[in-house]
């Protein structure tokens, strides 16, 4: 499955493009299955419902383990970076691995996991999460991994949506120098939680918790009691495999169903023809497992490919801005992959980091979940690949799964701020506001997909009408990306950012509209309105309009407030970076915000406002500018 040349990509685009069905059951035939498929694909767009590999049985854990461990068990699967750069890292081998997770699921069926119900797993960058999660697959229990800086509403939230029957944590976790209580925010969390059964608490940072007779129970005691040996339960290719919450444009975070077939073949096979993996390269992707990058690309997919992982607790300046150069020279990386956000930092600190490191194995380096700059491009690819690492710039999201665009490396010219080509099997199309196709070359428009892939979204979660609305409404027949495109004189892919409101602050997709409902509940604010605006490091911050019952007679302790309220609500990361308070917002005759206004001014570029002779109360506008500072 592995394409070589730039010919071999042609080949294989055309044949996914004309016989879809052969082509993915070619691929679909080099991982392990229990019981083959009796039908590659069925689908509809218009009424959306998608079957891949139907009638074929599997556990994915076979194919990333067992197939593994049985004729190279002693390779590294997972190489441990610990946060503090002291401490050893830690080795798991595949068969290291394989009994790892087959003890731990041996503890979740002892405390009453079968087969389809859900367990949310809240833990930091440690071993046992990796192994939390496949241990799960391997009983065909459906994870819902919540990213550790999430508050404990945001978890209640999730383990309510999906009645998570067990939680999966552990008593600390560190960042930096920073110290997180887990399981606090875990039992915070679970006052209103009434599905939850039982608690798994790993130990970490061995802090004092508090542990409940009959529901809390130890990682480390537990798997003391059970064997090491777990039979993979048998899956059907579209059981669920995971849920994994995301922002969108309205109401509260979307649970994207991710199925067990063809989530596991498109994970791989983009993951070994994108970075072009060779057997024995080491790979280090920086996302964190409670993001889709991390599921996709540093446990599924490489683990899958039988490679090498390296899995990094920590932090890019911990304990100083050289740490992931740092581990790049301990560990001998050659393909690393990383967010455009930790570039730009990492670029602001100079030299004196990087210098003295060194970065010669590197082959192949990547980048996601933003657009990247065309400096940060040049700075990645003189400072750290020297020159001679291709750098793939990898389009997708939660909702595909896995790769969309993206250069093959050393395959695919690439262009700085570029995605680049669509992957085997990706059909891109460009549609106006009308819904009608814009063909040709060196156009702009709205990103959409007009045939399935075997990783694309399910359904959502418990409600599969918000599925068909979010993404197959908007344009008739077609997945809708919720980005702009433009694709260039030769058929290039360029994404321009988000169309509807979504900010995606340092990679993270955070929803106007959630920011906004945590920030309506603080005591004293009326009404608010959140935009995004450039920034720097993140890519985009966050800009929030405030309205208060009254002026605030001390703002700036108000704002402090604020932010503390959107901290309880959502977690740390939606933090406004910009607070204004104002006595109105621009709203039309129909009571819409006209955030194109507030857009600009967060911008700080008020010379184009447009026509605002629509506003209920054009004299508002006045205000915010000055209000701004402008
Ligand atoms: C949104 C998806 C994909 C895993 C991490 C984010 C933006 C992602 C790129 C890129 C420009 C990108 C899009 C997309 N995005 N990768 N290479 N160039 N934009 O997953 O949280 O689901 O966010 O991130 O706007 O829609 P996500």
């Amino acid at each position: 499955m592995r394409i070589k040349t730039k010919e071999e990509y042609d080949k294989a685009y055309k044949e996914s493009v004309e016989d879809p069905e052969g082509f993915w059951a070619g691929v679909a035939q080099e991982f392990v299955w229990k019981k083959p498929w009796k039908k590659v694909l069925e689908w509809d767009f218009n009424d959306y419902d998608v079957k891949w590999f139907k009638g074929g049985k599997l556990n994915i854990t076979e194919s990333c383990l067992d197939r593994h461990a049985a004729t190279k068990p002693n390779q590294p699967a997972i190489i441990w970076e610990p946060n503090d750069d002291s401490e050893e890292a830690i080795t798991l081998t595949y068969s290291v691995l394989l009994d790892r997770v087959s003890r731990f699921a041996n503890v979740l069926k002892k405390n009453g996991i079968v087969k389809g119900d859900r367990v949310c797993i809240y833990m930091p960058m440690i071993p046992e999460l990796a192994i939390a999660v496949l241990a799960c697959a391997r009983l065909g229990a459906i994870h819902s991994v919540v990213f550790g800086g999430f508050s404990a509403r945001a978890i209640a939230d999730r383990i309510n949506d999906s009645a998570c029957k067990v939680v999966i944590t552990t008593d600390g976790a560190v960042r930096g120098n920073k110290h997180i209580p887990m399981k606090e925010t875990v039992d915070d969390a679970l006052v209103s939680c009434t599905s939850v059964e039982k608690v798994i608490v790993a130990t970490r940072t061995r802090t004092p918790v508090s542990m409940i007779k009959g529901r809390d129970v130890w990682w480390e005691e537990e798997v003391k009691h059970v064997s090491g040996d777990c039979p993979a339960e048998e899956m059907d290719a579209e059981d669920p495999l995971f849920i994994l919450y995301t922002s969108g444009s309205t109401g509260k975070p979307k649970g994207v169903v991710h199925t067990c077939g063809g989530y596991m073949v498109y994970a791989t096979y983009t993951f070994q023809n994108v970075f072009q993996y060779d057997p024995g390269d080491v790979y280090f992707c920086t996302a964190d497992i409670g993001w889709i990058t991390g599921h996709s690309y540093i446990v599924y997919g490489p683990l899958a490919a039988g490679a090498i992982s390296v899995m990094f607790e920590g932090v890019p300046t911990y304990p100083d801005a050289g740490r992931f150069w740092d581990i790049i020279d301990k560990h001998k990386v050659n393909i690393f992959y990383t967010a455009p956000t930790a570039i730009r930092s990492l670029m602001g600190f100079g030299p004196e980091y990087y210098k003295d490191k060194d970065l010669s194995s590197l082959k192949v380096l990547g980048s996601v979940g933003e657009p990247i700059n065309e400096e940060a491009w040049h700075w990645y690819n003189d400072e750290i690949g020297k020159g001679k690492c291709p750098i793939v710039d990898t389009w997708w999201q939660t909702e595909t799964g896995g790769i969309m665009i993206s250069p093959l490396a050393n395959i695919t010219k690439t262009i700085p701020s570029f995605a680049t080509l669509p992957l085997p099997g990706i059909q891109p199309v460009l549609v106006d506001d009308q819904g009608n196709e814009i063909t040709g070359n060196g156009v702009n428009g709205n990103l959409c997909i007009k045939f399935p892939w075997p990783s694309i979204i399910r359904t959502t979660w418990g409600d599969h009408q918000r599925c068909k609305d979010t993404y197959f409404s908007a344009y008739k027949g077609m997945y809708f990306t919720g980005d702009g495109c433009q694709r260039d004189e030769n058929g290039y892919y360029k994404i321009t950012g988000r169309v509807d409101d979504v900010i995606n602050v340092s990679g993270h997709r955070i929803g106007t509209a959630e920011v906004e409902n945590a920030l309506n509940m603080h005591t004293g604010v009326v009404e608010s309105a959140v935009v995004g605006f450039p920034h720097d490091i993140k890519g985009q911050g966050i800009y929030a309009y405030i309205i208060c019952e009254e002026m605030p007679s001390d703002p700036e302790m108000t704002k402090k407030d604020i932010l503390m309220t959107v901290s309880r609500i959502i977690g740390p990361i939606a933090k406004p970076d910009q607070i204004q308070f104002v006595t109105g917002l621009p709203k039309t005759r129909s009571g819409k915000i006209m955030r194109r206004i507030l857009r600009k001014v967060a911008e700080k570029d008020v010379s184009n406002l447009g026509d605002i002779s629509t506003l209920l109360d054009p004299g508002v506008v006045d205000e915010i500018i000055k209000g701004a500072g402008l």
